[in-house]
């Protein structure tokens, strides 16, 4: 029977229907302009500056700093000649303005409005002349006429990030959206909006130490994955240019330990060293414990059984814990060798050499496939002091000299060669050797 022989009423064409416009995939024109913040680890991990009548989220935790990133950058561009206005539904305009005073942006020509409307910010993005960026903190204050719950609510926030962001498309404005990551659920969190905008960063960082890293989860103008790292400040927050040298830590002189190693990873676009550290406790416990910070806790159990089965490191009946160093999370499945060799340094009571990175995905078979963008990490880890890495590939390069890890059996190996280094244990400790 031919397509549509019978019931074809309802399929036919509504009459008058235009056709789409078609364009050529190649004539793209020019791409979209960029607004640079001025804060170059910003405009980094945004892919080269805000682009105009694009929406970009920014998500972090109260008190993170989200505001001060947000003060800092709209000055910048405002003092860059362009126009810019921050709303702001959370914090009265003196407040605003003595942050401002700390951050020498006191004399920044920056609109500025205390508002919670958001019809009335929609009706300024389309009036305003020339609005080159506004920001909004947070999309949570926001109200819109109509919407029958309460500001914060899924509702008010999904609608009145439909109504800027409509706003900011036609007028060509970058929109910056600011989002709490809440935890109880009366309110909503950024989550909600991910898929309405272009870009969607958060801030993230321990509180209680200075650094803060912001980070990609989605760009549809630029890497994602990518990521900045800052460092609060008395006077804001200041651009770690280095951030390799702040997540391996000081190496130079520092005394041997067991159950570290560096990580030669990549983060978006650019080459990260990190350090994995792991801690394995003596045989005994009934249920030992397995914790992570900063990794996946199945791939940590996959390598452990990885470890045990195929180079016969006992960790069954072990307390296992294993963290990356400052406050980072590592998804890239290179980190496998890195981190088995954080648990087997651990394990065997040898430290991984001191100027050697890691990198190699452990397959089941206690294989390790190589990683991409070799060259590049290694070049990162020379940059860094590094002058060994423990990798699959043969990569050859100046200054790094690659010790070849087809698989676990060789990682076993290349310890083997350390010098054994004990922890001090109480005296009276029962004897773990069998
Ligand atoms: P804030 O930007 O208000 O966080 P958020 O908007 O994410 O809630 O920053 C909050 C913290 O930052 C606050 O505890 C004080 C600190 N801070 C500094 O340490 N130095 C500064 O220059 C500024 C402006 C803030
Ligand atoms: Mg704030």
């Amino acid at each position: 029977m031919p397509v549509g022989g019978k019931a074809t009423a309802a399929r036919r064409n509504r009459p008058g229907a235009r056709s789409l416009e078609l364009e050529s995939l190649a004539g793209g024109g020019p791409p979209a302009p960029r607004t640079p913040t001025g804060l170059a680890e910003f405009d980094r991990v945004l892919g080269g500056g805000l682009v105009r009548g694009g929406a970009v989220l920014l998500g972090g935790d109260p008190g993170i700093g989200k505001s001060t990133l947000l003060l800092q950058a709209l000055g910048a561009v405002a003092k860059s000649g362009r126009e810019v206005i921050y709303v702001s539904g959370e914090e009265g305009a003196d407040q605003i303005r003595d942050r401002a005073d700390r951050l020498g942006l006191a004399d920044a020509p920056l609109l500025l409005a205390t508002a919670t409307s958001t019809d009335a910010a929609a009706a300024t993005i389309v009036n305003t002349p020339n609005l080159a960026l506004i920001a909004i903190d947070s999309i949570q204050t926001m109200y819109v006429e109509g919407v029958e719950s309460a500001p914060g609510s899924v509702a008010q926030v999904r609608a009145s990030a439909q109504l800027l962001i409509a706003a900011a498309k036609r007028a060509g404005a970058s929109l910056l959206l600011v989002g709490h990551v809440t935890k109880d659920g009366a309110i909503a969190g950024p989550r909600v909006l991910e898929h309405m905008v272009d870009a969607v960063l958060y801030f993230e960082g321990d509180t209680s130490q200075h650094y803060r890293i912001l980070r990609a989860v989605k760009n549809r103008f630029g890497p994602a994955d990518s990521l900045g790292v800052f460092e609060m400040t008395g006077l804001g927050l200041a651009e770690v240019p280095n951030p390799s040298a702040l997540f391996v830590g000081e190496r130079e002189g520092r005394e041997p330990v067991t159950g570290s190693a560096v990580f030669a990873g990549f983060r978006g676009a650019r080459p990260l060293l990190v350090e994995v550290q792991a801690l394995v406790g003596a045989p005994g416990p009934a249920s030992p414990r397995r914790a992570v910070v900063g990794w996946d806790s199945a791939r940590l159990a996959m390598t452990l059984a990885v470890l045990e089965t195929r180079a016969g490191l006992p960790f069954s009946g072990r307390d296992v814990f294993l963290s990356v160093a400052g406050g980072l999370r590592i998804d890239e499945p290179a980190a496998d060798l890195a981190a088995a060799a954080a648990l087997a340094s651990a394990l065997l009571e040898r430290p991984t050499p001191k100027d050697c990175v890691f990198y190699g995905e452990l397959a089941l078979s206690g294989e390790v496939r190589p990683a991409p963008q070799a060259d590049a990490r290694l070049k990162e880890a020379e940059r860094l002091g590094f002058s060994r890495a423990a990798a699959p590939g043969d990569t050859k390069m100046k200054g790094v000299k690659v010790e070849t890890i087809k698989r676990v059996d060789d990682l076993v190996t290349l310890l083997a060669a350390q010098p054994l280094l004990r922890a001090p244990k109480p005296a009276d400790w029962p004897d773990d050797e069998s």
